[in-house]
């Protein structure tokens, strides 16, 4: 895909620039030729002549040298790339990017260029969160720039969080998407996906839940995203990390689980595979539960959580376009299925045999039945990740016959 597809890649100043070495050598064994501009910052983190050797191209880093203008003008840079590639993105790269500043080359290239921009940011997470990064990040959004990142981490300056710069594959993968439109069909559509399971305190140190690890739904999030939609993964509590390119809401409880989800709506598509616990503790005490030595065990009363997926189906909000649930069972899975997708309204509903035999809970792999109006499609046992691309492909073959 990246066959002698020509990448300007702009190095800029920042701890995570020496991951671009990895990156260079990603794209050159796919083919791609890798031209590098580095900033004065960069060349603080990684060499020109590193650049040079793993790129077997020349490396430009100054505007007014007078040979690269002979040979190669600044504005002939970036009008020779099929794709420019800014990693890292600085906060200081993306708020000259967004008040269009010109005064080094890097600048220079990106306000020159008539080609599509990805950038790669990273930074400490009080700058990635500060309302000047947000606003330039909306800026240069709003412009057709594409970002990747960042994701959720240790940091170099010893604090965790959101700004660590996502992994060169991560990187590839994002370029061959800028690069190839059609392989985003979702591009312009918002899916919401829920994910987890949720938890439900007992009092402040116990709580009800089950194992679902995230595995299923947050790859459903990525292979949304990865075909072009917006997406938002609304997750329990898991360990899985967090999905590249998607925007994570994380929470505890059914009835936060809920109030995300609508707050996150409109939305063309959600897909709901979160094993959301039905019911939660009615009376939650302050203080933790002492355990009488002698006498009964504390019993509880339970009420009913919140049905996530039933309220965006057919409560008063405003619908999403494609509904699809999950159906976890353990027995008639495929009449409990049927009856799971009339009851909660949803279009489509995944059924997977959960039962302890399967191991479908946290294991990598899943068996899964497709239910749809048009009938039952009973899937080959595959990954996770294999389940989630060939859903994410049918919702978007889904929008793409709608519109025909
Ligand atoms: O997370 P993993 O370890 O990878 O495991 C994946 C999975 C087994 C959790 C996943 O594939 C799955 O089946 N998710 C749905 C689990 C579930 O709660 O199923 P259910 O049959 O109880 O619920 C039916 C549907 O209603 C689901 O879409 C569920 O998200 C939704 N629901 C349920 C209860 C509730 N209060 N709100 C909901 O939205």
């Amino acid at each position: 895909m990246l066959q002698d597809k020509r990448i300007l890649l702009i190095v800029g100043g920042g701890i995570a620039a020496f991951k671009a070495l990895e990156l260079i050598r990603r794209l050159r064994e796919r083919g791609a030729h890798v031209r590098c501009v580095l900033t004065q910052a960069g060349a603080q983190f990684v060499t020109a002549l590193s650049l040079q050797s793993l790129s077997e191209d020349k490396v430009y880093t100054d505007m007014f040298s007078l040979t690269d203008e002979s040979e190669m003008g600044h504005i002939q840079l970036s009008r020779q790339a099929d794709l420019l590639v800014v990693v890292p993105a600085t906060a200081n790269l993306m708020a000259r990017m967004a008040s269009g500043m010109a005064d080094d080359l890097a600048s220079t290239v990106l306000l020159a260029t008539d080609k599509k921009v990805l950038i790669v940011p990273a930074m400490n997470v009080r700058m990635w969160t500060h309302a000047a990064t947000q606003a330039n990040l909306a800026t240069l959004k709003a412009r057709g720039v594409e970002v990747v990142g960042p994701v959720e981490g240790a940091m170099a300056c010893n604090e965790f969080g959101l700004g660590r710069m996502v992994e060169p594959n991560d990187i590839v993968a994002a370029i061959e998407a800028a690069l190839s439109p059609q392989a985003r069909p979702l591009a312009g559509r918002r899916a919401i996906v829920t994910s987890g399971p949720t938890r439900e305190a007992i009092d402040p140190v116990r709580y009800i839940s089950n194992q679902s690890s995230g595995k299923q739904g947050h790859a459903i999030a990525a292979a949304l995203a990865r075909l072009g939609a917006e997406t938002i993964l609304v997750s329990g509590p898991v360990s899985q990390p967090d999905p590249v390119g998607v925007r994570m809401v994380k929470i505890n409880t059914a009835q936060e689980m809920l109030a995300a989800t609508l707050a996150a709506l409109p939305a063309d598509i959600a897909v709901c595979a979160a094993a959301v616990a039905d019911w939660r503790v009615a009376q939650r005490p302050n203080a933790k539960i002492k355990k009488a030595l002698y006498g009964p065990p504390p019993r509880f009363e339970l009420v009913a959580n919140p049905d996530i997926l039933a309220t965006i189906s057919k409560g008063d909000v405003a619908r999403p376009k494609l509904i699809v649930g999950f159906a976890a069972e353990t027995e008639a899975m495929l009449d409990n299925a049927q009856a799971k997708r009339k009851r909660k309204g949803c279009d489509w509903i995944v059924a997977n045999d959960v039962s302890p035999a399967m191991g479908t809970f946290g294991s990598d792999s899943n068996t899964v039945h497709l239910l749809s109006d048009a009938g039952i499609e009973s899937w080959p046992t595959m990954t996770k990740v294999a389940v989630a691309e060939q859903l994410a492909q049918r919702i978007a073959q889904h929008f793409q016959q709608a519109a025909e």
